[in-house]
């Protein structure tokens, strides 16, 4: 993912865009699926990387690694919500291509501007797989294996020289933005944890996510009042925060927290189940900073990019990530609904107006009322999959575990052939930093073998 800097990015696409509204009726599952299958269609013209000579698990430029990842995350629930597989086949073809080496979803093209969220945004993908069901892929990594081997990649990563803790944003210490220590990051391993504690019950995962949560909180990029700010640098120990609120940021601990929750209580264990009670309200309560008041009550906002008209090709998106885990929450944390479920359904209700079918079939910003708004993209595209799909949170029985119906493979050793190498941690300054690189670009040779060229330039 790129830094959050608010950079402002012409949407200069070529494709026609859509006039006419999607009709949908929320009280009925039916037109939510029919409104989701326009969308999807949509979301679908964007992805190339199943033609011939393209890359399966890419988009086309200006959409970056992590995007595509989520978008098949997206493309996952889909099938799941909505029973429709058109698109399982190029899912699968693309998660296997990615698995990378390690097989983690680290792979080598990647390595110039990988991060701990990029990486982290293809195992959530592999956990909604596992959690839906979705079936393995034979001959290959497991989808929980997979997950698994995300874990225990990024755990070794786990920095207590500066700031007694957290993970970098970024995986390698010779790429820009080494130094910074973001939330999505370290949300994204709460979330992994989390869920890989209630599918499989072992508690080293729930003792990560806890452990990823308490650092958050003791640097601020949790606050009292659980609000989520972007990150903070370790160049000065993680003491100044960067303040700005991403809506994917809620919800990826929105959608932990409700996870922790329904695994204590499943357990019987009244003080934690009440400790991730309290969280998850509060945390609900809090992203009343992402649902509009003027004129259109309960729609979702981008509120740090939408109204300056700053949103980047990612920011575009992160409002499929909100309402996906909005609908994971419902479904694992069931006393949720009577707050969520309004919000989802008015912001299904903006945004279907805002789209019609095709490619720039959905606009970005909802609360605006009216038709297509003329800011179309993948962002917008999937941002409208996800909360009308996730409206029919009634139509399926939520996430299985291990012992509730489970079908992928558990390798709890998955992850092991290289991830275990922890990249030099030291903070760099410019003097060392050479030193820093060639030391991580031999731990990365040997990674990688015949990949130096990655390092060296291309
Ligand atoms: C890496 O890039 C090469 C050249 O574009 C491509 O053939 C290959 O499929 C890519 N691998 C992955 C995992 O994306
Ligand atoms: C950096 O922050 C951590 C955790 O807050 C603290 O324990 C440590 O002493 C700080 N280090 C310095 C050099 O201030
Ligand atoms: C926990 O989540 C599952 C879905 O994963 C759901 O079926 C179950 O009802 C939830 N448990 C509680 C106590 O709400
Ligand atoms: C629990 O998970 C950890 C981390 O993946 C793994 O090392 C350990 O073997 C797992 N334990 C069991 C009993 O599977």
């Amino acid at each position: 993912m790129k830094p959050s800097t608010l950079v402002y990015t012409v949407v200069g696409l070529l494709s026609p865009i859509a006039t006419s509204a999607i009709e949908l009726n929320v009280d009925d599952p039916e037109s939510i699926k029919s409104a989701t299958k326009i969308v999807a269609a949509g979301v679908r013209d964007w992805y190339t990387g199943d033609r011939v000579g393209d890359t399966p698990g890419n988009l086309p430029d200006p959409y970056y690694w992590w995007l595509c990842g989520a978008m098949f995350g997206s493309f996952i629930d889909y099938w799941y919500y909505t029973g429709d597989d058109s698109y399982n086949t190029i899912t699968t073809q693309a998660m296997v291509h990615q698995i990378g080496t390690p097989q983690a979803f680290m792979p080598p093209n990647q390595t110039s501007t990988l991060g701990n969220d990029d990486q982290a945004f293809w195992g959530i993908t592999a956990m909604s797989a596992a959690e839906n069901k979705f079936p393995d892929a034979e001959g290959q990594m497991s989808w929980l294996s997979l997950v698994i081997a995300v874990f225990n990649t990024q755990v070794p990563r786990w920095n207590t020289r500066t700031c007694g803790g957290g993970l970098n944003w970024q995986i390698f210490t010779f790429n820009n933005g080494y130094d910074y220590k973001n939330t999505i990051s370290n949300g994204a391993l709460f979330n992994i944890a989390a869920r890989l504690a209630k599918y499989t019950g072992n508690s080293t995962y729930s003792e990560w996510a806890v452990k990823a949560y308490d650092w958050e909180l003791s640097v601020g990029l949790i606050s009292q009042d659980y609000h989520f700010y972007d990150g903070t640098t370790e160049r000065k120990n993680c003491t100044e925060v960067n303040h700005i609120q991403w809506t994917y940021n809620a919800g990826i601990h929105m959608s932990g927290a409700a996870a922790m929750w329904n695994m204590s209580e499943t357990a019987g264990d009244t003080t934690q189940a009440a400790l991730w009670r309290g969280r998850l309200e509060g945390i609900i309560k809090a992203t009343d900073v992402f649902f509009s008041a003027d004129g259109t009550p309960n729609v979702m906002i981008e509120v740090a990019c939408e109204r300056n008209g700053l949103c980047d090709h990612d920011q575009r998106s992160f409002k499929a990530y909100l309402s996906r885990w909005m609908g994971y929450t419902m479904l694992t944390a069931p006393w949720t609904r009577e707050s969520i479920m309004p919000r989802l359904r008015a912001s299904a209700v903006a945004a279907a107006k805002q789209c019609g079918p095709g490619k720039g079939g959905c606009g970005l910003r909802w609360w605006q009322g009216g038709v297509n708004d003329g800011e179309v993209g993948i962002g917008e595209q999937m941002s409208a999959l996800e909360v009308m799909q996730n409206l029919l949170v009634d139509q399926v029985s939520g996430p299985v575990g291990e012992q509730t119906g489970g079908i992928s493979k558990n390798d709890p050793t998955a992850g092991s052939d290289g991830g275990n190498l922890v990249i030099e941690h030291d903070p760099i300054t410019t003097a060392d930093r050479a030193g820093a690189g060639i030391l991580t670009a031999l731990v990365l040779a040997f990674l990688f073998g015949g990949g130096w060229w990655l390092i060296t330039g291309d």
